[in-house]
């Protein structure tokens, strides 16, 4: 059954490819997305590009922290479902901007939320982060957990928006919100700052890489489409008229050291890196690793690329964006 569904965050990584999944499945799109400096603009811009053809995406340029803005598109779209993924991301930039990460990240959610309540909108699916757990060695982490001592200020910020949607729809029990909890997510038009992206470009151009700690470092990486599958998954189950809140982990529960990380970067790029080691950063965990049974019980989620594969995928993508335009025969 085709929905229409209003995405915040639509032009970033994750946003732009729920975008394109969401149109693929034949479902109507409203984009939301401020186009912040996070990155350059215009790589959002592009990522949107195949969606912008498509008669049955609109795109809203607009702040989800501006309530009577979020008012008048709610009002003005009445969505079945919201995904909002609209948010400032990484850990390490929080560190310096934390109360610019509570602004957009906590009171830019109380907006969206209050918005959705008032709008008559049921249905939310809110992105969190793996970075809730904290740095614990208790693995695999799961949403049983008690996730208290989140060691970033991006992390809390995430935390609280969790708790947020524990609040709204405990309220207002006919808000149906599903939480997920993304781990380190990579692919296609992934965010420039994160560590495979950046690591990919530096040793494709003989610089070196910076290696935070001895590289015993490890993630869950996890290949986009899998994550697109949950949360495609996700908004289905708000359909569900059980659901109140429900939290999900959403990884591939496969490990992968920042060592190993490199070497597969080395081994798809053809080249070796040279690495520059650097002390282990604050706010960093030492692990993350996700039990991904409550997603594959409920939502059906089935994770698919392992991180070779989807490493090797990352590569061709980025030698196809990086390869030079068509060059313009001059006319005489
Ligand atoms: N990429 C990951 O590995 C990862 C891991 C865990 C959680 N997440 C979460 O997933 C979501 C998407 O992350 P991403 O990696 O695609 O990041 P991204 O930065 O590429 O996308 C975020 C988008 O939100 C937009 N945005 C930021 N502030 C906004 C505001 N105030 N109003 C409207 N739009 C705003 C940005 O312009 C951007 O296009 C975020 O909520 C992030 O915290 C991502």
């Amino acid at each position: 059954m085709a929905e229409h569904v209003l995405v915040t965050g639509a032009a970033g990584f994750i946003g732009s490819h729920i975008v394109d999944a969401l149109l693929a499945r034949g479902d109507r799109v409203v984009g939301v997305d401020n186009f912040d400096d996070f990155y350059d603009p215009a790589i959002k811009r592009a990522n949107l590009g195949a969606a912008r053809r498509s008669d049955v995406f609109s795109l809203v340029e607009s702040d989800v922290r501006d309530d009577a803005a979020m008012r008048d598109v709610l009002r003005s779209t009445r969505p079945d479902v919201i995904v909002h993924l609209a948010a400032r991301a990484g850990v390490r930039p929080s560190i310096a901007a934390p109360a610019l990460y509570a602004d957009v990240n906590v009171r830019g959610t109380a907006v969206l939320l209050e918005s959705a309540r008032d709008a008559g909108v049921k249905r939310v699916v809110f992105a969190s982060s793996s970075s809730v757990y904290g740095d614990t060695s208790v693995v695999p982490f799961r949403e049983s957990d008690s996730a208290v001592c989140p060691v970033s200020p991006y992390a809390a910020t995430k935390r609280a928006g969790e708790l947020l949607c524990e609040t709204f729809a405990h309220l207002e029990p006919r808000l149906r919100i599903v939480s997920l909890r993304f781990f380190t997510v990579y692919g296609p038009r992934q965010r420039p700052d994160l560590a495979i992206h950046k690591f990919a470009r530096l040793i494709d151009s003989g610089q070196p890489i910076p290696v935070f700690g001895d590289g015993t470092t490890s993630r869950d990486y996890t290949y986009v489409s899998d994550t697109v599958q949950g949360v495609l998954a996700a908004v289905d189950r708000t359909r569900e008229a059980d659901v109140q809140h429900e939290l999900y982990n959403l990884g591939e529960s496969q490990t992968t050291t920042l060592a190993e990380l490199v070497a597969l970067l080395e081994g798809a790029l053809g080249r070796t890196a040279s690495i520059q080691r650097l002390a282990p950063q604050p706010g960093d965990v030492q692990r993350t690793f996700a039990d991904i049974s409550r997603a594959r019980a409920v939502l059906g989620y089935s994770p698919g690329v392992p991180i070779q594969e989807g490493i090797r995928r990352f590569v061709a993508w980025l030698r196809e964006t990086a390869r030079p335009a068509t060059p313009v025969v001059p006319s005489r």
